[in-house]
């Protein structure tokens, strides 16, 4: 099958969160099983060296609102090492921005979101349609991922030998909303502004369009799947996704191994397997704790988190039980990047607890493949989901993760058996978990049974590529 998979970031070029890494895993893994996968993203400014030597697909005139752009084909090399095609869309005036994909370096969003979004989305549509831009390749399948490209179902549905559009929710909390009067020049018909259609609450939702239009809805774990067709996870949109039950789907994502495996990870000092783990952590605890600054005790309990610093992932939980992680003689190390408030609380705790704790703020890769590599239990109270992935790194680098039981935490921590699992999201349930984790850390033998538990599991993308096979499959032949 032909598949375009649009989205707005895709590792290792562009990387706010998970969403980045899948966009760039699982089209891998689809072209792994032969189809011809195309992967459609901006041209933003850090892309714009792959522009130079890539090659030129169509020239696309403006319209309405949107500039003229070009397709960009990004060079072989791009290939080479992703596994998938890479095509640019380049258009300056709307992404040779500074700052991020959304956001400028003040942190506030793009002013032209919706204009950056909705021609992302408008080109996306018209690969999957007879009127290509590409002679030649036009997609069988659309596969759009979150708001930045909710509106390509809606415009595909309107044009002539269209694909089958699939709509993946990574996380519901963000629908791209704008002012319904920014609608004007998105090329939106007037009976789709309405409570029906994208209208959410007098404002336009990008990520309603692509629910009301998509063939199919796909999220990233069976049980956010049933989470979001509720209150309080369903952001309001939970109605419209009871509406369509029969085509949402819930699909854990994987994990690159090829990336993140300690047996291969090119970021930590000593590689390991199974059966080398304990050397192994050992090895990279003690870089961990050299490089953050932490007393050299390969006794003390080391905890991890990587992880946004929001409300969403409960980082103010973590705040709360560091006294405890301290009274009972552990230690913690933290990446993370988010709230100004978040920040502040979690320096300061870092200045109360030299040597115990470590906070580094900031976006670091490396680091971040060097905790999971060197913690001993990585920390993850998210209050909502809905996949995670550092969840997954943590058992396969045998860094048993402590989870809240919702998304794809709860679908992928067996508590007591590859981690720890807790319920209702509150510091007191998460201290609870991590008094047990502790106690059990001081039998090794217990403890090393659930490493291997977790470094057991297979969580690569095979399993969870097939299945998005088959929810293309089965559209393929409605739609075709
Ligand atoms: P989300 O996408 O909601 O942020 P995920 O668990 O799906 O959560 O994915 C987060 C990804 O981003 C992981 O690969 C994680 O390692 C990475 N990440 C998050 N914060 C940082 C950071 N400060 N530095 C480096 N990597 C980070
Ligand atoms: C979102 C979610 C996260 C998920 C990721 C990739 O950012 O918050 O849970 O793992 O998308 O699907």
């Amino acid at each position: 099958m032909k598949i375009l998979f649009v989205t707005p970031e895709c590792a290792p070029w562009v990387k706010t969160g998970g969403l980045g890494e899948v966009s760039a895993a699982l089209p891998k893994a689809l072209g792994e099983r032969g189809h011809d996968v195309k992967v459609l993203m901006p041209a933003y400014r850090s892309l714009r060296d792959q522009l130079d030597q890539g090659e030129l697909l169509a020239d696309i005139p403006a319209q309405g609102v949107w500039p003229a752009a070009r397709l960009v084909q990004a060079p072989p090399s791009v290939h080479q090492t992703a596994g998938f095609t890479l095509w640019l869309l380049d258009c300056p005036a709307l992404y040779d921005l500074a700052g991020g994909p959304y956001q400028d370096e003040s942190s506030q969003d793009h002013a032209t979101n919706a204009v950056r979004f909705g021609w992302l989305s408008q080109v996306a549509a018209r690969l999957g349609s007879t009127l290509t831009p590409v002679p030649g390749w036009q997609a069988d399948i659309v596969h759009c991922n979150d708001w930045p490209t909710g509106l390509a179902p809606a415009y595909l549905s309107r044009l002539p030998g269209r694909a089958a559009s699939v709509m993946t929710i990574h996380n519901l909390a963000f629908q791209g909303l704008f002012p319904l009067d920014e609608a004007a020049g998105l090329d939106l018909p007037d009976e789709w502004l309405s409570v029906s259609g994208l209208e959410y609450w007098s404002q336009l939702s990008f990520m309603k369009g692509g629910l009301q239009f998509a063939d199919a809805i796909t999220t990233v774990s069976p049980t956010y799947a049933r989470e979001i067709q509720e209150e309080p996870l369903g952001f309001g949109l939970q109605g419209v996704l009871r509406d369509h039950a029969d085509r949402l789907h819930g699909i854990l994502n994987g994990i690159d191994t090829a990336v993140w495996h300690p047996a291969v990870d090119t970021f930590i000092p000593q590689r390991y397997d199974a059966s080398t783990v304990q050397t192994g952590k050992r090895a990279n605890k003690a870089a961990l704790q050299m490089r953050c600054h932490l007393n050299p005790d390969p006794q003390a309990m080391l905890f991890g988190v990587v992880s946004r610093l929001t409300a969403q992932k409960g980082s103010d939980l973590i705040v709360q039980a560091v006294p405890e992680i301290i009274a009972q003689g552990g230690q913690l190390v933290m990446l993370g990047k988010g709230d100004a408030e978040l920040e502040s609380a979690l320096r300061s705790m870092a200045q109360q607890h030299p040597g115990r704790v470590h906070v580094s703020i900031g976006f670091d890769e490396g680091l971040a493949h060097l905790i999971e590599a060197g913690a001993d239990c990585f920390l993850m109270p998210s209050r909502f989901e809905p996949c995670g992935l550092n969840q997954l790194y943590s058992l396969v680098y045998g860094t048993p993760p402590i989870v809240h039981a919702t998304g794809g935490l709860a679908d992928s921590v067996v508590d007591e058996v590859t981690g720890f699992v807790f319920t209702p999201s509150t510091a007191e349930a998460l201290i609870a978990a991590i008094t047990r984790a502790l106690s059990r850390y001081r039998d090794p033998v217990a403890w090393g049974r659930l490493i291997q538990g977790g470094m057991a599991q297979s969580l690569d993308w095979s399993g969870s590529a097939e299945r998005y096979e088959s929810v293309y499959r089965n559209l393929h032949l409605r739609v075709i």
